[in-house]
């Protein structure tokens, strides 16, 4: 019989999906497989919601993703991966590709007995590890674009700080990230002044005497801060708690006023404030088109999870994106042995983060430098 194999997406969407989606289904195609694409995420596993991959147009440039996404938490809903369950094997499906973030990637250790491949995708790049040699899992599917788009909204060559520069303004950038600094790290090859991230909490009159003292000897100052930072007694320094979604985060929004308001007040000893501004591009970072890096990458890893699943593995894989002299490559790994995501989380930690002078170390450019598209800036001044 011919063999049928499933996909969703689920989480924040990023630019990489349809490409992700296009090649699984022309590689199922190639070896006589049909593809099912279930809608919106894990619900329409729930809702037996699906439609033939081979029957959609898929443009795999256009970001977004074409089946849909959401945000679902099996493990609360009632009989959640019982029906998962019997939905594939009433629908006879014979393996399942799951994109997704921590959240939608962390429903597949309910189901470890079935061959499930995961990749994973979020703006965030909190799925993945560390080891003794480096980084595993090299990014997930969206980082490189949005990293890309942060570094040139605060640059000199396309972003604010010509009008920071022109207005004498001081901007705050706010970023994605709820619990990880990643995409806000990643603005320092656009050269803002100062980056906060989540992981390390903010002791604010270090902060604002920094501010202060640059803005006074520059005249401009740009700063990024990540949604989820917190203040050095660990509250957050703007979470709306009235939104939580199914796995029980806030909504993050508001962190760049906060911190602007803030400033506007207690440098007004110092300077005229009234140019303290703040910028929040939150879901442009999320939209558009993939950069080649995340569209070649995308295309390789759609391939290889169909590849993997006609393997049939009694167990769920994580497919993952390694650098070996200099390229990239998909590897793979078991989580049969594993109980739960967290193993898989990543947080930015001192090798590439300066909590001294609040800023990306040489580490993390290097890093940022192997996942950019040649992303140069320039710094000028009178
Ligand atoms: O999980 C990815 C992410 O982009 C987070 O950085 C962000 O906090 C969240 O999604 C917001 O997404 P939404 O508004 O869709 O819940």
């Amino acid at each position: 019989m011919r063999k049928r194999f499933g996909i969703l997406t689920g989480g924040g969407d990023v630019p990489p999906l349809n490409a992700v989606i296009y090649s699984a289904n022309k590689t199922a195609i190639e070896n006589n497989i049909e593809l099912i694409g279930f809608k919106n995420g894990w619900q329409g596993l729930l809702d037996q919601d699906y439609v033939e991959i081979s029957k959609l147009n898929i443009n795999p440039h256009i970001g977004g993703t074409i089946l849909k996404s959401s945000r679902v938490n099996l493990a609360k809903v009632p009989d959640g991966a019982k029906n998962v369950i019997s939905c594939l094997e009433k629908l006879n499906i014979d393996g399942l590709i799951v994109v997704g973030g921590e959240d939608t990637l962390s429903n597949a250790f309910l189901l470890t007995d079935l061959p499930i491949i995961l990749i994973s995708k979020t703006i965030d790049n909190d799925v993945g590890m560390f080891s003794k040699e480096g980084i595993v899992n090299h990014f997930t599917l969206g980082y490189p674009t949005a990293a890309g788009k942060i570094a040139s909204y605060v640059s000199l060559n396309e972003g604010l700080r010509t009008t920071a520069y022109s207005h004498e303004r001081i901007i705050i950038v706010e970023s994605m990230g709820m619990n990880a600094g990643w995409l806000a790290i990643s603005s320092a090859l656009g050269n803002p002044d100062f980056i906060i991230i989540p992981e390390f909490p903010l002791n604010y009159e270090q902060f604002k005497e920094k501010v202060k003292e640059r803005y006074i000897k520059n005249k401009n100052v740009i700063v990024v801060v990540a949604e989820g930072s917190r203040w050095s007694n660990n509250m957050h320094i703007s979470a709306d708690e009235s939104e939580m979604d199914s796995f029980g985060h806030p909504k993050f929004k508001g962190t760049s006023e906060v911190i602007a308001k803030r400033l506007k007040e207690d440098l007004k000893p110092y300077f005229d404030t009234r140019n303290i501004n703040s910028v929040n591009p939150s879901y442009l970072y999320r939209s558009g088109r993939p950069n080649d890096l995340d569209f070649s990458t995308s295309m390789k890893l759609g391939r290889e999870a169909v590849k993997y699943l006609n393997n049939k593995p009694d167990h769920p894989v994580f497919l993952i994106t390694e650098k070996r002299d200099g390229d990239f490559i998909i590897g793979s790994y078991s989580i049969a042995k594993l109980t739960n995501i967290e193993y898989f989380h990543r947080y930015i930690d001192k090798k590439l983060y300066n909590s001294d002078n609040l800023n990306a170390t040489d580490s993390a450019r290097e890093y940022l430098l192997s996942i950019s598209n040649n992303f140069s800036d320039e710094k000028y001044g009178l």
